[in-house]
């Protein structure tokens, strides 16, 4: 049986780590229903959002998304579109704030560490995406993606890293900012803090990316990661290939390590509190996409307990949806692209 959708009704208080801030995860009370609509993919003739790359992005644009970002977080907080309560989404279906509908006793659900992570995601930017849209009356408008698979997306985007913009957060590791002590994005980071020249990180990244996507990614549950399904508790040892390096590495490389649990984005709780997170996420979406042309084996699950399981969102309008994975597949039916950029570690050897 697939993973249900949860019961808004019935939010309850997220597991945090101990001694976080008390945070209430759940969407806002009075937009907490029993009752969603069905999700409907776009009209064919909506235009598409072609993401950029966050590195490419020019004068126009940057002033387009700060300027819907700014209105987001302007949103009230009994507002599900509001930039809190967004984060707050990822919250609450990462720490345990949903039981599973219909399980006893209960399991918590966790869109992390399995076959439903990237759909997940999928459909989370898709919402956010629609909603800074919206704010900003342009249909066209699309989120940017974090390129750090190639060298010139190497460091945390330039946009995001001006403390007097809206898509700057304080809660990060100032070393690795641009013009920090190492600024240079190690996607198989893992604390022990060698400084590379920009060549040989190159070098490590290009390798870690064609482990990740190519040799070590042959299999749909390599990829994705394992199978979860209905009254299953994930466990961190369900992850497909690239939802653990190396888009859980460069979380917490993100975070400020001083702090324990590494926040904003070295944390599920606080991730979403980042606007980074959005763009860091784009990568990892397009990455599904291009898993997809990379060998005659590599296409989407077919399993019923996959393709029906199902999420709640909150749309452009304030409506709660409920959407499938079998919705999720096709980006370009949910109008949504990737500028195209070079790919540079499909053929490195090793
Ligand atoms: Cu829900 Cu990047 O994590």
């Amino acid at each position: 049986q697939p993973i249900t959708a949860p019961d808004t009704t019935q939010c309850g208080a997220a597991d945090l780590p101990a001694g976080a801030e008390p945070t209430n995860c759940c969407p806002p009370p009075a937009r907490r229903f029993k009752d969603f609509i069905e999700f409907k993919l776009p009209s064919p003739k909506e235009p598409m959002r072609i993401r950029p790359a966050a590195h490419l992005v020019d004068k126009a644009y940057i002033d387009k998304y700060e300027k819907a970002i700014s209105l987001m977080k302007a949103l009230p907080d009994d507002d599900p579109r509001s930039f809190k309560n967004q984060a707050n989404v990822h919250c609450a279906y990462c720490n345990g704030a949903y039981d599973q509908v219909g399980i006893t006793p209960s399991v918590a659900l966790q869109i992390h560490f399995s076959w439903i992570f990237f759909p997940f995601h999928r459909y989370h930017l898709y919402f956010f995406e629609r909603i800074l849209g919206k704010l900003i009356d342009d249909p066209t408008f699309a989120l940017p993606f974090w390129n750090w698979d190639s060298p010139d997306g190497m460091q945390i985007p330039a946009i995001f890293a001006d403390p007097a913009s809206p898509l700057y957060d304080a809660i990060r590791a100032p070393d690795h900012l641009p013009g920090g002590s190492s600024p240079l994005v190690d996607l198989d980071w893992s604390r022990s803090a060698a400084s590379l020249t920009p060549e040989a990180q190159w070098q490590s990244n290009r390798d870690v990316m064609h482990t990740q996507m190519v040799s070590g990614a042959k299999k749909r549950t390599l990829f994705f990661g394992t199978p979860l399904k209905a009254g299953d508790l994930a466990d961190g040892n369900g992850q497909g290939t690239l939802e653990r390096t190396p888009h859980g590495n460069l979380h917490i490389w993100v975070g400020d390590l001083t702090r324990e649990y590494k926040e904003d984005m070295g944390n599920l709780y606080s991730a979403g509190r980042d606007p980074l997170f959005y763009c860091h996420h784009g990568n990892v979406d397009r990455m599904w996409d291009l898993w997809k042309t990379l060998g005659p084996r590599r296409t989407d699950f077919t399993d019923p307990d996959w393709l029906d399981a199902a999420f709640l969102f909150y749309d452009e309008n304030c409506k709660l949806v409920r959407c499938k994975i079998r919705d999720s597949l096709d980006n370009e039916k949910l109008r949504t692209g990737y500028q195209s950029v070079p790919i540079l570690w499909k053929d490195s050897k090793r």
